[in-house]
């Protein structure tokens, strides 16, 4: 039963009033999660008009939307969207990690393809009704975790391109277990230099569909070589190294660790500024630089690179073992998982699962 601090859920969601869903299909144990194929019982919605703003807030069972076949986001890809998640402690709390952070991208993103943000802080007490709602779907599985999907999407019904003046903002939820099939295992990424992922000026900075549709051939090609991700360069000298896959990347070159700068082609990890705040407090030298593919090769070569590893919300923390690059392959680190990746693998995911402190005030408690 909601309790009286349920009732507080802001946006003038009436918890007591939500309607209880049809249970949904749930999954057959926590091992076998996988990454985004179950969805819990509920939704937030709120719908947007220019003129008016958002309005009607409302927490509904999962289902499918109902929508214009004129809807703008459907033509013209004007749509956002970000990736959080909530984590159950020890003590069967439910806590999220950085969630302003989070929504702020989005609004960020929504900025940058003419939409309209939310209201951050409206928005998250909203949320945070839902995870509560459903939190029986959060998993109890160390390692395991709530996904939680905002979307925004363009409604109005029109063929001429512009700019809407109907939205839709939903959030889903779903248990989700280790991202990549190996866990905490060397992954092997392949270096692409036919495909670009982002431009300068361009979208990549922002967190929008087209970006992941434009990476779908590369990766696609890398599956079928028994590679696990793409590791992007940039569009104009195909040289510089900017993310890989759906994460951001880093390497330790002699004792420094090094990472792309956000120049406007990448986009701006909330896992990757915990690395960069975590690793700079622990006395490490950080520098957000650009890095050539070549001074990558030759640092493996000499053994001057030490480890290689990807950063974001699904992984936390993904070590890379192996760079395929014009038909070579290249071992990180003797393909062991290097000692900064697996601290600040520990690092994170013990503040995420409660298990250690949170002096940065990265954690929102949600339940109890
Ligand atoms: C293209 C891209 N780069 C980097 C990241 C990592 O960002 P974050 O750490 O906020 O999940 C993501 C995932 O959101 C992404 O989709």
């Amino acid at each position: 039963m909601p309790t009286s601090q349920d009732e507080k859920a802001d946006l003038g969601i009436k918890i007591s009033e939500v309607e209880p869903a049809k249970r949904r299909p749930r999954p057959p144990d926590e091992d076998k999660l996988g990454f985004g194929a179950f969805f819990s019982d509920h939704m937030l919605y709120l719908d947007y008009e220019e003129g008016r703003g958002w309005h009607s807030p409302r927490i509904e069972p999962y289902g499918p939307l109902s929508l214009d076949p004129a809807a703008l986001a459907l033509h013209y890809g004007q749509q956002v969207f970000d990736g959080l998640k909530a984590f159950r402690t020890k003590d069967g709390a439910v806590q999220l990690f950085r969630p302003k952070d989070y929504l702020e991208r989005m609004n960020r993103s929504a900025r940058r393809l003419c939409m309209p943000g939310v209201d951050v802080e409206l928005v998250l007490e909203a949320l945070k009704a839902l995870v509560r709602i459903d939190s029986e779907w959060v998993p109890r599985k160390r390692g395991a975790s709530l996904y939680i999907r905002p979307v925004t999407i363009a409604t109005e019904a029109a063929l001429g391109v512009k700019v809407s003046g109907e939205y839709s903002f939903f959030v889903l939820t779903g248990p989700v277990g280790a991202y990549y099939a190996e866990g905490f295992n060397l992954t092997r990424i392949l270096v692409t230099d036919r495909y670009v992922r982002a431009v300068r000026g361009g979208i990549g900075e922002v967190k929008t569909a087209g970006n992941y549709a434009a990476s779908l051939l590369a990766a696609e090609g890398a599956y079928a070589e028994g590679y696990t991700q793409v590791l992007w360069l940039d569009a104009c000298n195909r040289s510089y190294v900017e993310e890989v896959g759906t994460s951001n990347i880093f390497f330790v070159v002699e004792d420094v660790l090094v990472t792309p700068p956000l120049g406007g082609s990448i986009l701006p990890g909330v896992t990757r500024r915990s690395v960069i705040q975590l690793a700079t407090d622990w006395g490490v030298r950080v520098e957000e630089r650009p890095i050539t593919i070549e001074e990558v090769i030759e640092g493996i070569g000499a053994g001057t690179l030490k480890e290689i590893f990807a950063s974001g919300t699904a992984a936390v923390i993904s070590p890379v073992g192996q760079i395929g690059y014009q038909g070579q392959d290249y071992t990180v680190n003797q393909g062991a998982v290097g000692d900064l990746s697996q601290r600040l693998f520990d690092e994170i995911t013990g503040i995420q699962y409660g298990e250690r402190p949170d002096p940065y005030g990265w954690i929102e408690r949600v339940v109890p």
